[in-house]
């Protein structure tokens, strides 16, 4: 039976991704026990290589100094390049469409310096109405950076729907395009799951000559992505949710090959975009690197880059294609659970069709308060997250979470949902 805890440990018996589970740190509770961690989508967990990784980088600088950027077993001078097939791999582009460096907000902005480039007659930035509140502050101080504070354009689910219609999108860019400078989506919207077909919003926009950017925050390693394909214009996303890289780490950029030797694009510059072979010359001009990495500014910190590369060494193993197979089957089978035993407690705001959601289901309670019952199984060991106004993100991560995750989850919800009926 589906519903049985016996299904739940065959399945992860039989998970051919099982043992990677081993090779990650579970949080554990003070009685001892493991937490049943489903919070992915926020902080991932910690591989247990990385500590490894990071303490190579912290032998080397004590050993070599800053010879180190040279003589480090990993020399530091090249150490983002180490990352970069990797993580070409994980959104499906180019290495050269892709580059590993600052973070997530930082880079939003970096990337509309360059593409986000307003006329009178074009000036708007099109985003979802529930954007993350970074990307929506980002957006607006960029408006108002360029003298259009009254050019943000939202996209908004209609009356009393949650999700938007993929119908109501290309309307939207039809109907408004040409107005628009930019279209800046989250993919996976970091507070329904919801995933939007990222290829034909870039066609659309494309045709109305709009720029055509997308947050990756809660899609790279979790989402099968086809950057280059997909044909947007540039992407940004962290690295301390599905890439388990750490709290903080630096964020991951993807700028399409045909901006690659555009360098007459304006962009805010350092030294770290600089043509390698001349950088050390000091020389006064600048001349940037073709590809992602000529956008740089700073030297990275090798610490949380020796992080990621530990992170992507085991998503290179694993590969995203054998990952998103399970993803798919896990949180279908979350959604199974759900409905079987909370039917009318738990409504899934999340679409149901896979192509459109991660591994993330947001869920809205119908009957009892959300953010008492979101308390109640924080201390029964549950964590996950709870986003304003009123939705439990649910993540189960295809890594290192088990079918006895989900199953012990959904048993713990329902139990708090059926006392003090
Ligand atoms: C969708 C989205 N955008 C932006 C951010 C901000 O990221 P950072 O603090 O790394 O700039 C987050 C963080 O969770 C996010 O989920």
């Amino acid at each position: 039976m589906k519903h049985s805890l016996a299904y739940a440990q065959e399945q992860d018996a039989q998970d051919e991704l099982g043992s990677y589970r081993k090779k990650f740190h579970i949080p554990k509770q003070e009685n001892g026990a493991l937490h049943t961690y489903l919070c992915g989508n926020s902080l991932g967990l910690q591989p247990k290589i990385t500590k490894e990784y990071v303490q190579q980088e912290l032998d080397d600088w004590a050993n070599y100094g800053v010879e180190g950027h040279l003589n480090a077993k990993n020399p530091w001078l090249p150490y983002h390049e180490f990352l970069t097939e990797k993580m070409a791999r994980i959104v499906g582009a180019k290495p050269i469409e892709v580059v590993v460096m600052n973070t997530l907000s930082v880079n939003l902005h970096l990337l509309m310096a360059t593409f986000y480039r307003p006329t009178k007659e074009r000036y708007k930035i099109l985003i979802e109405s529930d954007a993350f509140p970074s990307d929506r502050y980002a957006v607006e101080s960029q408006l108002k950076f360029h003298g259009y504070p009254d050019g943000l354009l939202e996209l908004k689910p209609r009356n009393g729907e949650t999700l938007l219609r993929p119908e109501d999108i290309e309307r939207k860019i039809e109907t408004e395009g040409n107005e628009i400078a930019l279209i800046l989506i989250g993919c996976p919207n970091y507070y329904t799951g919801q995933v939007f077909n990222i290829k034909r919003i870039a066609e659309l926009g494309h045709n109305k000559g709009c720029m055509v950017g997308i947050d990756l925050a809660h899609g790279a390693g979790n989402l099968k992505l086809e950057l280059h394909d997909s044909n947007i214009d540039f992407a940004a996303w962290c690295t301390y949710k599905y890439l388990n890289s750490g709290p903080g780490s630096v964020g991951g950029c993807f700028i399409h090959e045909r901006h690659a030797r555009s360098f007459d694009l304006p962009r805010f510059a350092g030294w770290w975009g600089h043509d390698k072979a001349t950088r050390f010359g000091m020389r006064d001009e600048f001349s940037p690197i073709a590809g992602a990495e000529g956008w740089q500014l700073s030297n990275p910190p090798i610490l949380s880059l020796a992080a990621i590369k530990a992170s992507l060494d085991i998503f290179d193993e694993v590969g995203m294609e054998k990952l998103h197979k399970k993803s798919i089957q896990l949180t279908g089978y979350l959604e199974y659970l759900l409905n079987y035993f909370l039917e009318n407690e738990v409504e899934i705001i999340t679409p149901k069709n896979p192509e459109e959601r991660g591994c993330q289901l947001s869920l809205q309670l119908i009957r009892k308060e959300g953010k008492k019952v979101f308390e109640a199984i924080t201390k029964r060991g549950v964590i996950a997250d709870w986003r304003e106004p009123n939705v439990i993100r649910i993540a189960p991560a295809p890594l290192y979470n088990s079918y006895q995750d989900v199953y012990h989850f959904v048993m713990i919800l329902k139990e708090e949902l059926d006392t003090n009926q």
